[in-house]
């Protein structure tokens, strides 16, 4: 394995300089069943070595607890590292096995303090709106996102789950670093309308779930069968039913490449979505989730693999054929309003 770190490049315009892979932190605290923390500390400091700058948790990762569970991580490394954490979907007073989504100046007041609280910093890096509260005007939200860059609250702006024209109308308040989607082999919508609006406008694209929460890289195949009742993946329709053997099928050109290339179906998938950049002309900088350190180095290693033109042509039809959705209501998707 080489020890070389990974490429560096700019988020969006006056965005912070990141490795061009970025690690997500969910999965060590939330939504993937239990986790070895001796071990997922130890994948971040790994990641860290590797070239991996670009931290992403959020307040809503098993309430606060990924937060707090990074923030050691955060502190001893603050002058290193770019520390990501969302606001937006708030716990659901009247069921609180349910999440409401929220953008409304007082909530994201509560909410910025609440991060700084518990990441244990002055500022947060890159401060994302989670998801869009269609009641709030998306220029309200982004108001109150850019007085907390005036108040040395935040540093950089984000959105995740936007569509190209609440992208446009938030760029016109302030300048947003990056948009965080679902971009993957299997998950393609932000390229019809969201992608071209961040080309224009000049926002880096943060793809999220770039190995299909684990399901492009063959780890599971069922998760009704393969997955504890706990874990996310069972409530998402194309990772169960009948719908995760078609879905399983399509991953054979995967295979094949992989094979080919002594790489792994989680590598290529990787080096796929890593270059949309050079097809989009865009930075792009995916957050590929892991809690191991033997996987975030063979996801790092993946930034140096470039398909050729005939790989890249055999995985295109892939998301087209795939069965079900990436959420069970996609109302809270950018898909579901674009
Ligand atoms: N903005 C949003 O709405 C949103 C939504 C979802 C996620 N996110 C962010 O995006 C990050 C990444 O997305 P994700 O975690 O959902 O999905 P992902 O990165 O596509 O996949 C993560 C899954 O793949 C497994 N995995 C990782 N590397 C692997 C490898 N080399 N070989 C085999 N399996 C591997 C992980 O298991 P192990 O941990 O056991 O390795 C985990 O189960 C999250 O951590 C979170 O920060 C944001």
């Amino acid at each position: 394995m080489s020890e070389s770190r990974i490429e560096k490049v700019r988020l969006g315009t006056g965005g912070p300089e990141v490795g061009v892979q970025g690690l997500g932190c969910m999965g060590m605290s939330f939504a993937y069943g239990p986790t070895d923390l001796d071990e997922a500390r130890a994948t971040l400091e790994r990641a860290l070595e590797l070239g991996v700058t670009l931290y992403d948790t959020a307040d809503a990762y098993g309430a606060g607890e990924n937060e707090r569970f990074i923030a050691p991580f955060v502190r001893a490394h603050r002058d290193e590292i770019v520390v990501a954490t969302k606001f937006g979907l708030a716990i659901d007073p009247a069921d609180r096995t349910k999440r409401i989504i929220r953008n409304d100046v007082p909530y994201i007041r509560q909410c910025v303090e609440g991060s700084l609280e518990r990441l244990g910093v002055d500022e947060i890096d890159l401060y994302y709106m989670h998801r869009r509260d269609v009641n709030v005007p998306i220029e309200e939200t982004v108001g109150v996102m850019a007085e907390l860059v005036a108040e040395g609250k935040v540093k950089h702006l984000g959105l995740s789950e936007v569509t190209s024209g609440e992208l446009r109308a938030a760029q016109a308040v302030h300048p947003i670093a990056a948009v965080q989607s679902e971009w993957s082999l299997f998950s393609r919508d932000i390229e019809a309308k969201v992608v071209p609006a961040a080309v224009e406008l000049g926002v880096a694209l943060v793809p999220y779930s770039p190995l299909g929460r684990g399901f492009l890289t063959g780890a599971f195949v069922n998760a009704d069968r393969e997955l504890g009742d706990d874990d996310f993946r069972r409530q998402q329709p194309r990772f169960t039913g009948e719908n995760a053997a078609v879905n399983a099928a399509l991953l054979e050109p995967v295979r094949e490449i992989a094979e080919g290339r002594n790489a792994s179906l989680g590598q290529i998938a990787l080096a796929w979505v890593q270059q949309r950049a050079a097809v989009y002309g865009l930075p792009v900088v995916p957050i590929p989730g892991t809690r191991k350190r033997s996987r975030v180095e063979e996801n790092a290693a993946a930034t140096r693999l470039v398909l050729s033109e005939d790989e890249l042509r055999s995985l295109e039809p892939i998301a087209g054929q795939v069965a079900g959705g990436r959420y069970a209501d996609m109302t809270f998707t950018s898909a579901g309003r674009e």
